[in-house]
């Protein structure tokens, strides 16, 4: 009985201890903003107007990383860089910017000077190559691409491996400054 008892104000006061842990909570629209904000916000290069990326598309510890802190951590890893190379001849990458990223009929790659001065940043280049430009550059590098489709082309991961070729080619910048 004793027992009992002692079990029993052990339960309330776990009820009770719940339930003002559950009144300090943050309210639950605080809750959803704050969930979203785990991943961080891109936006077009076009014009600046966010750009949504499905967070399952972000489907590799490095890619998931990249939707969290904006950071490329495949900058500076050898195996990255040599397939980012492979992927920027298979995606016709470089008919446009040239097998060394140094400009063609596209302008250079390697910085430290862009067009879009945010390509400075691996958070901004990697809107460009996903989303496009208005003067010439196409969604995922192809002009006809629906960029919303997540099943074509390019993956997160993808863009990512491909940056870190394009960043190998200027010791100086990083991209993740
Ligand atoms: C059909 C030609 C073409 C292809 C293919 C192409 N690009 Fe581009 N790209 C361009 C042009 C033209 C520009 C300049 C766009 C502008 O000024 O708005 C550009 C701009 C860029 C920029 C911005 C450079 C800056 O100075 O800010 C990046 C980054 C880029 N391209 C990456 C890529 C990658 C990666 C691929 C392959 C997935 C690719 N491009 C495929 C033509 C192309």
């Amino acid at each position: 009985m004793r027992a009992n008892l002692l079990r029993s104000s052990v339960l309330t006061f776990a009820v009770l201890a719940g339930c003002s842990r559950q009144s300090e909570s943050v309210p639950s629209s605080t809750i959803a903003s704050t969930s979203s904000s785990a991943m961080v916000t891109f936006v077009k290069t076009q014009d600046g107007s966010p750009l949504e990326i499905k967070a399952e598309l972000f489907d590799t510890a490095q890619a998931k990383e990249f939707s969290r802190t904006g950071k490329n951590p495949y900058i500076g890893n050898a195996d990255a860089i040599a397939q980012g190379k492979k992927l920027f001849q298979m995606y016709s990458c470089t008919q446009c910017h040239g097998g060394d990223a140094g400009g063609q009929t596209g302008p250079s790659l390697r910085g430290p000077d862009f067009r879009y001065a945010k390509d400075a940043t691996n958070k901004g280049m990697f809107e460009t190559i996903w989303h496009g430009t208005n003067g010439g550059m196409g969604a995922k590098g192809k002009g006809l691409m629906d960029p919303t489709d997540p099943n074509n082309g390019l993956k997160p991961d993808e863009v990512l491996q491909i940056q870190a070729w394009i960043r190998s080619h200027d010791g100086k910048l990083t991209g993740n400054e």
